[in-house]
């Protein structure tokens, strides 16, 4: 059977570093983005010489580099957000992380490659 690809951004997360140790182990696919802004590395190391995982450090506003690489996948899993705006330096970048691929780009994108789909988690909310 045919595994199937699945594009992650903010891999290198919590959550995005470990989803890929379970689907690589089901035998998906990975390709992965972050822009290790505050990911880290050391979160995917055991799994960068992976034979079906592939990490681009990226970032999700660069839209060009986002279809590229999510263009052939089956799933787009948007992980890549700042939980606590409050701890970082504001701005409308990282305000608008957590949305970026609700824009209508991105919209269209999802409507002519019909086999991806969009997993967007909801932000945890500040306790
Ligand atoms: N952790 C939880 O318990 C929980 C619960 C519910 C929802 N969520 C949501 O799930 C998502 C991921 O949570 P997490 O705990 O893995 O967060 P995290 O902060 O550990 O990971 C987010 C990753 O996104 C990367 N990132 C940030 N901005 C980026 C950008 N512009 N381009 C590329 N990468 C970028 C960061 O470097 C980081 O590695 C968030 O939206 C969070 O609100 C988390």
């Amino acid at each position: 059977m045919n595994m199937k690809t699945v594009f992650i951004t903010g891999v290198a997360g919590m959550i995005g570093s470990h989803l890929i140790d379970d689907l690589l182990q089901k035998g998906y696919k990975i390709i992965g983005i972050d822009n290790l802004s505050y990911g880290k590395l050391e979160n995917i190391s055991h799994n960068l010489s992976h034979p079906n995982f592939q990490f681009y450090k990226a970032d999700v506003c660069d839209f060009d580099t986002m279809k590229l690489l999510a263009k052939d996948c089956e799933w787009i899993i948007h992980l890549a957000a700042y939980k606590k705006i409050a701890e970082k330096d504001f701005s409308m970048h990282t305000f608008q992380t957590n949305g970026i691929l609700l824009n209508d780009e991105w919209c269209d994108f999802l409507k002519e490659n019909n086999t991806v789909n969009l997993v967007d988690p909801q932000p945890a909310k500040e306790e």
